[in-house]
């Protein structure tokens, strides 16, 4: 479990006091995938840093499984950072190493006996899906089989906490699809807490529980997925399900219609032609399931005798978010 409370970091330049992160405070379930979105200048990178300590946070507090990072001496520094695992953009893997020897590398630092890290290797590139490729260099492999050696090094000191910062930002569709079902999978296998550091909102849609929106260093929006996406004011919102563009006819009364849940898997427009007499015509829309739950974004096109208001009373009662569209 990960806990920031009131994180803020404000950086010195010249005579300017830069805020980067400012009473920044969330907390991530173990076993869990938390997103952190935000544009370029947002704070992003600052709270990478000031999650493993490679920055020292101007107050607040950061504590994972119980341990609060901003407490711990200089000295063991080192050993808190290894209950960290990092995945970055590119694996940063060393060119002169094979897959296994890269693995390898974060526990011949700590003195891991030889036999020990032979094991704990070949476990890890099993896990990965990358057991035949234990001999093969860098220059050998896809993109994509590098990010999963990236993750193996990742996991290689058994951390509680997976930090991964843009991990698909440099891969294709396909092998951005493989790398975040792997995040997922290893996520629940080994129980493991997860921050999520991305601008593509696919990301988020693909595998995080929970998300928040970071703009000048303060978190503006935050919460579970189906919350957020059901949030009629936020951005988040508007960003992870948006209304197709549409070619508005205006002759007729147009709805803009979230379903959630419930009521995305319900006979809700059927039910509405039935009640009120009405032809429905959907313009645009989709439907998905995110963190496990259905949601659908609709434009449809109302015909019918009885008056709007009374429809869309129908429909708020039905569970049906509805906007009447200007
Ligand atoms: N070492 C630093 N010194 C001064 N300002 C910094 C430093 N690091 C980051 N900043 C500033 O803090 C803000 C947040 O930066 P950053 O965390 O890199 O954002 P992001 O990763 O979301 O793009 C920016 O305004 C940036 O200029
Ligand atoms: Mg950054």
């Amino acid at each position: 479990m990960i806990t920031v409370t009131n994180l803020r970091k404000t950086y010195r330049q010249g005579e300017r006091t830069i805020t980067a992160l400012d009473d920044v405070t969330l907390s991530v379930p173990k076993g869990s995938i938390h997103g952190i979105v935000g544009h370029s200048g947002a704070g992003k990178s600052t709270l990478v840093r000031c999650l493993t300590l490679l920055d020292r946070p101007s107050s607040g507090s950061v504590v994972i499984d119980g341990r609060d990072l901003t407490r711990v001496k200089d000295s063991e520094v080192r050993t808190a950072r290894r209950r960290i695992g990092m995945v970055f953009q590119h694996a940063n893997l060393m060119d002169s190493r094979t897959a296994s020897q890269n693995v390898a590398h974060p526990l011949e630092l700590v003195k891991t006996p030889k036999g020990e890290i032979a094991r704990k290797v070949g476990e890890l590139l099993s896990l990965v899906g990358l057991a035949e490729f234990a001999d093969a260099y860098p220059s050998q492999l896809s993109g994509g089989q590098k990010q999963r050696v990236g993750i193996a090094r990742a996991l290689a000191s058994d951390p509680d906490v997976l930090l991964c910062d843009e991990p698909t930002s440099a891969l294709d569709p396909a092998t951005t699809e493989d790398i975040l079902t792997l995040i997922r999978n290893l996520t629940h296998t080994l129980n493991l807490t997860v921050l999520v550091i991305t601008h593509e909102m696919h990301v988020v849609k693909r595998i995080c529980d929970s998300v928040s929106l970071l703009e000048r260093g303060r978190i503006i929006e935050h919460g579970p997925l189906q919350d957020v996406v059901g949030n009629r004011t936020g951005s988040l919102g508007k960003s992870l399900m948006p209304l197709p563009s549409t070619a508005v006819n205006q002759s007729l009364p147009e709805l803009d219609l979230l379903l959630v849940g419930r009521s995305a898997s319900a006979p809700v427009l059927s039910e509405l032609t039935r009640r009120f007499d009405a032809s429905v015509n959907v313009i645009a829309g989709t439907v998905e399931t995110l963190a496990g739950s259905r949601f659908g974004r609709l434009r449809v096109e109302v015909d019918s005798p009885r008056p709007i208001s009374e429809i869309t009373a129908y429909l708020e009662d039905a569970g049906v978010h509805v906007e009447v569209a200007a």
